[in-house]
């Protein structure tokens, strides 16, 4: 098959939503679908349930999410890439990478919780990369919000105008089905056949009278009435609207009773975005270029400490990855030939002889790559999208056995390599300053050190609540800020300049008496969202 043509069947996409809306319930039931697993239970969630101080949890989490990263399966021809985001919060900022890597994300919301704190987030992530969204509203078996509600909430909160694609015929004891607003079909929902694949009693046309029968006569004038007032209430579903970001199409259904998953699954093969264009800094790049692109946006370590061998995720871009050839490293400026990248096709890890645009790949590295680096055939290229994003705990590292610094140095630069925390050095005396989303983070690198490098550390809290990067063309007042600021000022890995701000108060002050600066809440500045 030509590259065209494999790059028209792919769909790279992520499941994203607040801690228990469902995620892990659909993409297992998708799964079921593609037959990439053979019994419910198979995923296992990657929600962390202890807060704190659970290593063993965090552990598995580690290890359980290697074989989870990626999720490819076929469907009807179409090749399928399921990208996994860690559900816990700390973990946020890997699942920000992530949504760097995709075409498109279906949001799982609660219908009875609505749009939560998660949910606000990830969106406005997809929101600054304009990536198409799908809303699959779950849980339509228990109460929930009055459903014109959740859609206003939806629209107001998600910053994105929605439009139901299928309408669910009451809910909770009152759930009878979903009408599709586009095929004109409606689908019976019956509790009894909970995990059955066995497909639901459909009727196609909403007038047919044999629906009552199924539904009643109450649920079908109450849907019929609904069906008129939303579709003036809402804009109709529009191809270029979703892919170009402005507009999410709604699905409702219930993940666990695998009801409403196969609407939203064989609309999404239809509707969703191949992989597209994807812009470096240098250039535009298309899929179907001849040369391969792609760049990595997640590092995994390997979970046995006597194999120091970390997997790295590419992202293909454009072009043909094909296994023993060589690859140019932009960053380290070499070449590369990798001989067992791996594919995660049906769950199960395989070496794969060549992959395309779309797809996800593993490659064994022991410590050439970090998140964002680039694989070419000898261009140099640096994508846009995976951003750091500024901390919002920063604790100094303090070594705790000086025979073992050579050691935590190391370790501490490959973990920040690998995108589990940032690092920033502060002057004088090179001190090094670790900056999470979340406690946890905290937990593991020292868990890690110990474990992975033999070195000891604990983390001494600072004052500070926030870091951001500092850009200004106006030397002078920079100067003067350097030595105003001097013990809130440190340098990123790649040696920007970050303000560390122990309240927003300061941000505001340093705005007002430095002009000329600008404040970024992400590394990325061009398209970073500015505080
Ligand atoms: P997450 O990955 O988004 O965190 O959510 P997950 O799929 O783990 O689902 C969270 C909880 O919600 C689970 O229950 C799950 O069974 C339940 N759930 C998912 N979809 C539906 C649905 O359509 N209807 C109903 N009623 N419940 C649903 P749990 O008790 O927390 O976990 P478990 O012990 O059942 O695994």
């Amino acid at each position: 098959m030509s590259i065209k043509s494999e790059i028209k069947r792919r769909r790279t996409f992520a499941i994203i939503s607040h801690p228990d809306a469902g995620k892990t319930t659909l993409t297992e039931k998708l799964l079921l679908f593609g037959n990439a697993i053979l019994t419910a239970g198979a995923v296992k969630s990657n929600k962390i349930k202890a807060t704190t101080s659970d290593f063993m949890e965090i552990e598995k989490q580690r290890g359980i999410s290697v074989s989870t990263s990626v999720m490819a399966f076929d469907y009807n021809n179409i090749r399928v890439n399921i990208l996994d985001t860690p559900g816990h919060k700390d973990f946020a900022e890997d699942t920000y990478r992530t949504l760097s890597a995709v075409d498109s994300v279906i949001l799982v919301v609660d219908s009875a919780k609505g749009v939560e704190e998660q949910t606000r987030k990830l969106m406005q992530v997809c929101r600054m990369r304009n990536t198409p969204v799908m809303i699959f509203v779950n849980k339509m078996d228990r109460e929930g919000l009055y459903l014109y509600d959740l859609m206003e909430e939806l629209e107001k909160e998600l910053d994105i105008a929605v439009s139901p694609y299928t309408w669910s015929i009451g809910a909770g004891n009152r759930f009878k089905g979903l009408y599709n607003l586009y095929t004109d079909e409606v689908q019976v929902y019956d509790p009894s056949k909970k995990d059955s694949s066995e497909k639901p009693v459909t009727i196609k046309d909403i007038n047919d009278s044999t629906i009552a029968d199924h539904i009643g006569a109450d649920s079908l004038k109450t849907l019929k009435d609904e069906v008129e007032f939303i579709k003036d209430m809402f804009e109709p579903f529009s191809l270029s609207l979703y892919r170009e970001g402005y507009l999410a199409p709604v699905f409702f259904g219930s993940a666990l009773n695998n009801f409403g998953v196969l609407d939203l699954l064989e609309t999404f093969l239809e509707i969703a975005p191949h992989p597209g264009t994807i812009e470096a800094i240098e250039r535009k790049i298309q899929p179907e270029e001849e040369a391969l692109t792609g760049f990595i946006f997640k590092i995994h370590a390997n979970l046995d400490p006597n194999h120091r061998d970390r997997i790295a995720f590419l992202r293909i871009c454009s072009g043909k990855f094909e296994r023993n050839k060589f690859y140019f490293h932009t960053r380290q400026d070499k070449k590369m030939r990798f001989s067992s990248p791996t594919s995660f096709m049906a769950n199960a890890k395989s070496i794969v002889d060549e992959a395309y645009p779309g797809d996800v790949i593993g490659l064994y590295d022991s410590g050439n790559f970090k998140i964002g680096d680039t694989l070419t055939e000898g261009e140099t290229l640096h994508f846009k999208g995976i951003p750091s994003f500024s901390p919002e705990i920063l604790r100094e590292v303090i070594n705790m056995d000086p025979f073992k610094t050579k050691q935590l140095d190391k370790g501490v630069r490959q973990l920040t390599d690998e995108g589990v925390a940032q690092l920033f050095i502060q002057q004088p005396g090179n001190r090094k300053v670790i900056g999470t989303v979340g406690e946890l983070q905290y937990e593991v690198i020292k868990f890690r050190l110990e474990h992975e490098y033999g070195a000891k550390c604990r983390f001494s809290p600072l004052p500070f609540i926030k870091a951001t990067w500092v850009t200004s063309d106006n030397k002078k007042e920079l100067d003067e800020f350097l030595v105003r600021k001097s013990g809130a000022i440190a340098y990123d890995k790649e040696n920007n300049l970050v303000f560390f701000a122990e309240n927003e108060w300061m941000i505001k002050i340093a705005k007002e008496t430095f002009p000329s600066f600008r404040f970024y809440t992400t590394s990325e500045f061009k398209d970073s969202l500015k505080v």
